[in-house]
């Protein structure tokens, strides 16, 4: 049998072993997908006893490893080197390379619901491994990307490293948190990739009710709960939104594809997270 963990800490949020045992028990493979709740003390031991062993294919990386766990792998593929932020680690023999998949999976979830991105005005809230991968992607393809963050010094690394590659077409910007009223009233999208109300921290929003507008499309990368406040207020003044859940299953699709060699079973995957989610999927 082979393993797949998920390292993060902590993880009473997370939906990934629910959603990769059911992929692999459809498809009948001898895969396990176990949580590795592990302190940042204990992460280079735990790479080094558990995600090298001969026993483990893998691994996703959550909050808050995203961008620490480089420093513990031995190659990093070009879409996380871009990104500088591992969201997936393969074991071949003993060698940890990482993957990002995060930015592949937001923007396949946001193009389904809105289409093209070309010439829309992007606003991204955070700018930590998440908001790296995100943000990578967007660069690509949108007119203007603002990144606020609650430390500037972050988000403007974030947007200088953008803006040196070559490849970038969107007009790039880091802006403080506490400015985020003036930057919402020209944009038309808004994605939150920080934690902030993820369950149990369900009652907080990084966006006050107040600053929203109908003509917005509000992502939130956060799934649990599938309908965070910031996703319900939106929704409560008219506005369009979309929920991590399909972010979700994308980035994990193409995890399981790098794990496996197969193609994920995404609708399996699908109805198994609305089966322990449940409302508000
Ligand atoms: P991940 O790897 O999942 O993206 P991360 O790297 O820990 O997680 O990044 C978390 C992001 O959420 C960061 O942008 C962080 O802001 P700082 O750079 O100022 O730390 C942001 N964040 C987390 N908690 C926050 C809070 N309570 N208020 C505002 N921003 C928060």
């Amino acid at each position: 049998m082979k393993t797949c963990y998920l390292i993060g800490y902590p993880l009473g949020h997370s939906m990934s072993a629910v959603m990769h045992n059911a992929a692999f028990q459809s498809l009948g493979l001898d895969y396990r997908f176990k949580l590795a709740e592990v302190k940042e003390r204990d992460l280079e031991s735990f790479v080094e006893s558990s995600l090298r062993s001969s026993e483990t294919r893998g691994a996703s990386v959550t909050i808050p490893y995203k961008i620490l766990i480089m420093d513990y792998l031995d190659e990093l593929d070009t879409v996380a080197k871009h990104c500088k932020s591992v969201n997936t680690i393969v074991n071949e023999e003993g060698f940890l390379k990482g993957y990002n998949t995060d930015g592949i999976g937001a923007l396949r979830s946001l193009s389904e619901t809105c289409g093209s991105l070309k010439g829309s005005k992007v606003l991204v809230i955070g700018a930590g491994g998440a908001s790296r991968a995100v943000c990578y992607h967007l660069s690509l393809l949108v007119r203007e990307l603002t990144i606020a963050n609650r430390t500037l010094e972050t988000a403007e690394a974030l947007a200088e490293s953008l803006t040196a590659n070559p490849m970038r077409i969107s007009r790039v910007s880091a802006k403080p948190l506490h400015e985020l009223k003036k930057l919402i009233s020209d944009v038309d999208i808004v994605i939150n990739t920080t934690p902030i109300g993820m369950y149990p921290d369900t009652d907080s929003t990084p966006l006050e009710a107040k600053f929203l507008k109908p003509s917005l499309l509000v992502f939130d990368i956060v799934y649990n709960p599938p309908k965070t406040k910031l996703l319900r207020e939106a929704e409560t003044i008219g506005a369009r939104t979309l929920s991590g859940i399909d972010m979700l299953v994308y980035q994990g699709s193409e995890a399981f594809r790098l794990w496996t060699g197969l193609e994920a079973p995404e609708r399996v995957m699908k109805i198994e997270l609305r089966r322990v989610l449940g409302e508000g999927f």
